[in-house]
């Protein structure tokens, strides 16, 4: 069984990036789960002094990650950059060294939020994952009021997705580069 993270880096209860990511994990293919992390707000805030010994709810997400093969992220953009709240998560994530060259899927909800997405391929990049640009599309749902259902029903997000998660998923076997 291929385990795959969802991230999403918004918090909003109706997201689009979060409602894609609960359609990614509809759509996953026979052999694979997919798995929605949904504590990104509830972590504390990064302190570089408790990284050796960290809080439990960051113990729990690294312990996710680091026992999944992949990782989709879907995030919004605020102000150019990433939601703060996102990168602080990330932030607990950047010297865990078990978590090693994680292959990443950086979904784009929306066509002009180039800043975010570049600035998280840099980020992730940095952390030492390995973005998958063929699992790396825009699917342009932000701000059309989808629910996930919609999205699975919909070929335009569905094949897209269906696509980047299959890309990922070959990333994973077989450690290609991007
Ligand atoms: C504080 C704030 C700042 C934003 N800044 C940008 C921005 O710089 N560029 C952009 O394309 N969209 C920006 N947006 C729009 C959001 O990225 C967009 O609404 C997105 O769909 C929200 O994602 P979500 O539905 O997953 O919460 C901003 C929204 C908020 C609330």
């Amino acid at each position: 069984m291929t385990i795959l993270i969802a991230l999403s880096g918004s918090l909003r209860r109706d997201s689009a990036n979060t409602t894609l990511l609960r359609a990614a994990c509809a759509l996953a293919p026979a052999g694979v789960r997919i798995v929605l992390y949904e504590g990104v707000g509830q972590l504390p805030f990064f302190n570089p002094d408790s990284e050796a010994d960290p809080p439990p709810l960051v113990r729990e997400l690294r312990g996710l990650l680091s026992a999944a093969d992949g990782v989709i992220v879907a995030s919004p953009e605020y102000a150019h950059g990433v939601p703060g709240a996102f990168k602080n998560a990330l932030d607990w994530l950047v010297g865990c060294a078990e978590l090693g060259s994680k292959p990443v899927a950086l979904i784009n909800t929306s066509a002009r939020a180039l800043h975010a997405q570049a600035a998280l391929a840099d980020i992730v990049t940095t952390m030492g994952w390995n973005v998958i640009a063929t699992a790396s599309p825009v699917i342009a749902v932000a701000n059309k009021g989808f629910d996930a259902a919609c999205m699975v029903a919909d070929a335009e997000v569905a094949g897209p997705l269906r696509t980047a998660i299959e890309a990922l998923v070959l990333a994973t076997r077989t450690e290609c580069s991007p």
